[in-house]
């Protein structure tokens, strides 16, 4: 949504700022901050996260100027379509033509796309997901931190090599190991968005919780997005007023039958409750599915992606299922890195105004170019994990997680040289 490069207030109105980045406006909610025009401010997720000192944003804005502009354009030209771009399969043509006007593909013609086999046909909804993509996001690249701080978990999800039956070794940082973390993700590498995630009833109550995520908002500007599960109305309305502004939340397949079966004793209908009303309540929704979960249809898929945008998401999570050795599912293979892919570039056809796409870490995981072919695919967002190596391996959900082993310095780094080859700005890391 904005680049967090530093933006310039224009005009504030009723709790609700006007700023530009390079002469580029955006609406963006101040809540946290008091404001006045002129004021420089970073921004995230429609959020001022923080006010800056001119000195120091002029400083920065000099350094990304040059840049900023030219990586947008290496991002307009990779993106352009020309007369190699037309299939002479007509279905096919029809339907990218009308999604690249945003007429968005019926469910039938979502399914055609998903079922398409030839490589020619499939690299054609992947140039026009890119396409659109810059068209409406231009070339900025959502960078979340993601702080697992607990893997304890209650439920016994069929996939999750977490899951209570699985056997899994369990840990729990302590608050201060968790402020030290953020405090590192923050102020040493720029992070302005956190994910923190756990398993569910992960071995804090919800007091504990509540003063994990105000113990943040106090101590760092940051937009913080929590990650515990189906927490309750309770605990949604404690953590939002504990400064949260954010739910990841995957209801991770539309087919109830299907969810049922995953998830014992759990219901789809409850979990979409729960995404419901954190979205009433305010908050950014991030969710999605598994793709390639055993049992799972081509048109479940479809129905994944439209639940999703019911659901208001403001960024798609869509990662493939992995079989994890200590679940019942172990002998179950992974999809194949092109109908993840056709999942990406399909939401990015049905949603391509709205919606942020990620390219997740289970992506990661099953192909070492997810990344470059995710983001020239639809997507435009990724995640660093930003939890302390001692702990980062015990968050097994699934076996050999991408950047395992990786320092947080060698993520980014990576991270930020990755974007830089295709012409994205990364929007939520800062650049200090
Ligand atoms: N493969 C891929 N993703 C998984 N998750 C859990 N287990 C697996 C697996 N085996 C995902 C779920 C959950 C998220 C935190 O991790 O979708 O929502």
């Amino acid at each position: 949504m904005c680049y967090t490069i530093p933006a310039i207030v224009e005009g504030v109105h009723k709790g609700k700022a006007t700023i530009s980045y390079f002469g580029e406006r955006k609406e963006a909610i101040c809540e946290f901050v008091h404001l006045s025009p002129g004021d420089y401010v970073y921004a995230q997720g429609g959020y001022v996260v923080e006010k800056i000192s001119p000195v120091q944003a002029q400083k920065t804005l000099k350094a990304w100027k040059d840049v900023f502009f030219e990586l947008r354009k290496i991002d307009a030209v990779s993106a352009a379509l020309d007369s190699s771009d037309i299939s002479s399969n007509r279905i096919l043509q029809g339907i990218l033509e009308r999604a690249r006007k945003n007429i968005i593909p019926s469910k039938e013609e979502a399914l055609y796309l998903l079922n398409l086999e030839d490589a020619q046909s499939r690299l054609l909804v992947r140039r026009s997901a890119n396409y659109l993509r810059q068209q409406y996001h231009n070339n900025s690249c959502c960078v979340h931190g993601i702080l697992e701080i607990s893997n304890i978990c209650a439920r016994d999800c069929g996939y999750c090599g977490i899951s209570s039956s699985s056997g899994a070794v369990r840990y729990r940082m302590s608050l201060d190991e968790i402020i030290a973390a953020a405090g590192e993700a923050i102020n040493k590498f720029g992070f302005k968005s956190l994910v923190l995630q756990s398993g569910e009833e992960c071995g804090y109550s919800l007091d504990e919780l509540v003063n994990i995520v105000a113990s943040i908002k106090k101590k760092f500007p940051v937009l913080i997005f929590i990650s515990f599960g189906e927490i309750g109305i309770k605990g949604l309305k404690q953590l939002y007023a504990a400064g949260s502004r954010g739910l990841l939340l995957r209801f991770e397949t539309s087919n109830p039958a299907l969810y049922k079966k995953l998830h014992p004793g759990c219901n789809l209908d409850s979990r979409l409750d729960h995404l419901r009303a954190a979205y009433e309540m305010g908050y950014l929704i991030i969710t999605g599915g598994l793709i390639g979960l055993p049992g799972a249809t081509k048109e479940d898929l479809v129905n994944d992606i439209i639940l999703t945008s019911s659901l208001h998401a403001e960024m798609f999570s869509f990662g493939p299922f992995l079989p994890h050795p200590s679940t019942l599912l172990a002998a179950f293979p992974a999809p194949a890195e092109q109908d993840v892919l056709g999942v990406l570039s399909l939401a990015r056809l049905m949603c391509a105004e709205k919606a942020k796409i990620l390219v997740t870490t289970a992506y990661e995981t099953l192909s070492s170019s997810a990344r470059q072919n995710g983001l020239i695919a639809g997507g435009n967002s990724i995640m660093v994990n930003v939890t302390p190596l001692k702990y980062r391996s015990l968050y097994n959900i699934y076996p050999h997680r991408a950047h395992e082993d990786e320092t947080l310095a060698q993520q980014v780094r990576q991270a930020l040289a990755m974007l830089k080859s295709l012409g994205r700005g990364p929007t939520d890391l800062g650049s200090n």
